[in-house]
């Protein structure tokens, strides 16, 4: 069974805050890619597509295709002459055997209910020699001052209600082993940071995000009994006036892994 409920939906704040979380952190994982010109590339869960349109434009001749399963998304994606979108799941990559040099996903395989089976699906498709690269979540890692001990239960909720949704929030943490699972040798691992404080330039679109995931989120956590709704808009206040104080910080850091086939 790989049929997994998508937890934060397709609502236009929901894509919203995907676009504002691409702007927060492309920049760093186009460099990790290490896009080479003329290559061939995949992108495994391309929800609005910004990013695979960045990675298009990262050197000359770079054609990108952009496989997604939610029909929503991908209307909701912009157009560029070298970027392909494709609906279709993870689990089953609609392509032949060694197409692509560089094949990579982000923020997706913590979606799926088999990992395991998208990631051998994506070393599939790379050729020989090619590189799959992977960037995830694991939401423990959040850290942010002063404390927020309303916004840190619902968050832990967060990612309880996730694992009932077949989802893994902590899957970042598994990198390593999901790749050397699937036959990978040469494994390479690395953090995405984010450091943010009070006036830094993205603190509050970081705290928002932030506020975001709970917000797409809520209708599920509010029906699966994991909050009530009161609980979760103190929660999200809470965490939204550390925007307005001169002592605030966060931290957190995005799991990377880098393999060759
Ligand atoms: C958080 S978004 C990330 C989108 C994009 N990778 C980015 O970095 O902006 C995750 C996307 O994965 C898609 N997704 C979830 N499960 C999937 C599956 N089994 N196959 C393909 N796409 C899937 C969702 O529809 C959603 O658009």
């Amino acid at each position: 069974m790989t049929e997994t409920t998508y937890i934060h939906g397709t609502t236009q704040s929901e894509q919203a805050r995907l676009a504002t979380l691409n702007r927060l952190t492309n920049g760093p994982f186009i460099e990790f890619l290490g896009v080479t010109p003329g290559a061939s590339v995949l992108e495994v869960g391309s929800g609005l597509g910004i990013l695979a349109i960045e990675v298009a434009g990262a050197a000359p001749d770079v054609q990108v295709t952009g496989l997604e399963r939610s029909p929503e998304q991908l209307v909701a994606a912009a157009s560029h002459p070298r970027v392909t979108f494709v609906e279709g799941d993870a689990h089953k990559l609609p392509f032949a055997d060694a197409t692509f040099d560089l094949v990579y996903c982000r923020y997706l395989l913590e979606h799926v209910a088999e990992p395991g089976i998208a990631v051998a699906e994506m070393r599939r498709v790379t050729r020989p020699g090619g590189r799959v690269a992977v960037m995830e979540n694991d939401t423990s890692l959040v850290r942010v001052d002063p404390p927020r001990p309303a916004f840190q239960a619902i968050w832990a909720a967060l990612a309880r209600y996730q694992w009932q949704l077949k989802g893994d929030a902590f899957i970042g943490r598994r990198l390593y082993r999901l790749l050397k699972d699937a036959g990978f040798e040469q494994i390479e691992l690395s953090l995405q940071p984010e450091v943010h404080w009070s006036g830094s330039p993205h603190f509050r679109a970081w705290l928002e995000n932030l506020a975001g995931n709970l917000d797409s989120a809520r209708a599920g956590l509010v029906e699966s009994g994991s909050c009530k709704a009161e609980q979760l808009a103190y929660a999200m206040d809470e965490l939204r006036q550390l925007a307005d104080r001169s002592d605030a910080s966060g931290t957190f850091a995005w799991n990377r892994a880098m393999a060759v086939r």
